[in-house]
């Protein structure tokens, strides 16, 4: 199977549609986790077992990659996961205005595709754009987790957080040692595996979009 898609070929430009929250989750009420650049969804699938207490949403761009994420989350018979196809700096606005209701307590995007000659930087997924995104459609405790093993992509990733400036450091401005979440990536166990580097870092939100939704949380923030 093909490594990498061109995020930015007219294919991957067209914006799709998400689904209602009902359709997605047989309880659409609780907490959701949104994994972006999910995969085949193995560590997905094992969030949502670890976390029942949440709904787990994953995006990936590569459809075959859904296909089977959503295959086997059907051999699993999870109710609290599903994957969907879309591209993320395409789709992801929409759907995180259309979900505005729901509340996103942790985003997170682990092992980007690196994309490592200067004239394909352009299609490095993280920027300061999708972060305001993300960011619009936090309460006041969402949290952004990121992770990578490349030193030069996981840079282009803090400075997209900080010219997005709506996070704030949880881990005080360092390195994470380990992992805060109960489950490890396909990419990170190869990473851990091989003994090389893995950088991760931790954010809150610090521009809530609740205020944005909810001139009531708004009064409270100020005051
Ligand atoms: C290197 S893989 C890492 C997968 C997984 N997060 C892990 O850590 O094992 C990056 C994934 O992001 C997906 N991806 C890349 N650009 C994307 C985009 N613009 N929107 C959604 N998914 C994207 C790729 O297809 C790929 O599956």
């Amino acid at each position: 199977m093909r490594q990498h898609v061109n995020p930015l070929s007219s294919f991957f430009q067209v914006e799709r549609d998400l689904p209602a929250p009902s359709e997605l989750f047989v309880n659409p009420e609780l907490p959701l986790h949104l994994d972006i650049g999910c995969a085949r969804g193995f560590f997905l699938l094992a969030m949502a077992e670890a976390h029942p207490e949440r709904n787990h949403l994953g995006l990936e761009i590569r459809h075959p990659l859904v296909r089977a994420a959503e295959a086997q989350q059907q051999r699993e018979e999870r109710s609290n996961v599903r994957f969907i196809f879309g591209n993320a700096n395409v789709s992801l606005q929409r759907w995180l205005e259309s979900i505005h209701q729901l509340r996103l307590e942790l985003v997170t995007i682990q092992y980007p595709d690196p994309w490592f000659k200067k004239r394909h930087h352009k299609r490095r997924m993280v920027q300061p754009e999708l972060l305001r995104w993300v960011a619009a459609a936090m309460p006041a405790d969402g949290k952004l987790f990121l992770q990578s093993d490349v030193l030069e992509v996981i840079t282009q990733m803090l400075e997209a957080v900080e010219e997005a400036g709506c996070f704030s450091e949880l881990d005080g401005g360092s390195w994470l040692a380990e992992n805060p979440l109960a489950v490890k990536t396909e990419r990170e166990r190869y990473v851990l595996d091989q003994g090389l580097p893995v950088y991760r870092r931790l954010f809150g939100c610090a521009v809530p979009g609740e205020s944005l939704h909810n001139p009531l949380a708004e009064q409270q923030n100020a005051g």
